[in-house]
């Protein structure tokens, strides 16, 4: 089994005219912790896009679990092994919050009425209960649907289901930027359970404490394109500024600047 658990190669999106990700090589080790950091409209959310199929890429090479992959859409990463708190939330408005918690992997049971499988609503509520109360979120009323909560509970919600399923891989792309201080602490331990657990993440983030905090290595994308990878012991916070501003550009990807 090979030790890394993610690799893209050249990966590519043009939208048109703009060429919103260009050229992409990055590579992430089982267990280990990454930041992309970035200024707005680097390219950050357009990267998790097309991992995560949400979109289709120009092109590039995606190898993930050591095989090359393709998704046609979220649902389809996520049964994977990849699991993602995306910046603009795809939880389903109408649904109650243990029906967005365990969208696409329902807990079914048998029952004494016949031989097929039924959804199993307790456990699902019970599963939400214990997953909210890692989040630290309060909400009120988890049968009530999602449209109804603020940003940051919607969030949390997101961020639970991280913490509920195991999953081969993490991606959060800002997920403590709507949050208050309280709920960003929680969402900070989650982060180190999964660490403490072995699961490796992505995590995009503005916050530089943050991530100094809790990350392995950083890697900073300006215009579309990766221009450091840093490890976190070996850089400091005004170090990792001047990349993200253009100051400065590593050696090895002086080419793509
Ligand atoms: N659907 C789209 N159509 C056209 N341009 C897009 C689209 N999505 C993103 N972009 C552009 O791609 C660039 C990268 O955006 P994004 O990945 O959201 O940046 P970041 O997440 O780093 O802030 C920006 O210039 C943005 O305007
Ligand atoms: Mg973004």
């Amino acid at each position: 089994m090979s030790d890394i658990i993610l690799e893209t190669r050249d990966l590519t999106k043009h939208y048109g005219g703009v060429h919103a990700l260009e050229g992409a090589n990055f590579t992430l080790r089982r267990g280990e912790h990454v930041a992309i950091m970035g200024d707005n409209g680097a390219g950050k959310s357009t990267f998790v896009r097309q991992i995560t199929g949400v979109e289709q890429r120009t092109r590039g090479e995606i190898i993930f679990d050591g095989k090359p992959v393709h998704f046609a859409g979220p649902l389809e990463a996520r049964n994977a092994g990849i699991e993602t708190v995306f910046q603009t939330l795809a939880l389903a408005d109408q649904l109650d919050v243990p029906d967005n918690l365990f969208l696409g992997r329902e807990i079914t049971k048998y029952n004494w009425l016949g031989p097929f499988r039924m959804l199993d609503y307790k456990a699902m509520r019970q599963r939400t209960m214990d997953a909210l109360v890692k989040t630290g979120v309060k909400i009120p009323n988890i049968r009530g649907s999602i449209e109804r909560m603020s940003g940051g509970q919607r969030q949390c919600v997101a961020i639970a289901r991280t913490a509920t399923f195991h999953s081969k891989l993490t991606i959060m792309d800002e997920p403590t930027a709507a949050l208050g201080v309280q709920e960003t602490a929680q969402v900070e331990n989650i982060v180190r359970t999964l660490k403490e657990a072995g699961e490796p993440l992505i995590l995009i983030s503005h916050n530089m404490r943050q991530v100094m905090d809790l990350v392995d290595r950083i890697v900073v994308f300006r215009r579309g394109r990766i221009c450091a990878n840093l490890r976190k012991e070996e850089t400091n916070g005004e170090d990792v500024v001047a990349y993200i501003t253009g100051a400065k550009t590593q050696p090895e990807y002086e080419e793509a600047a």
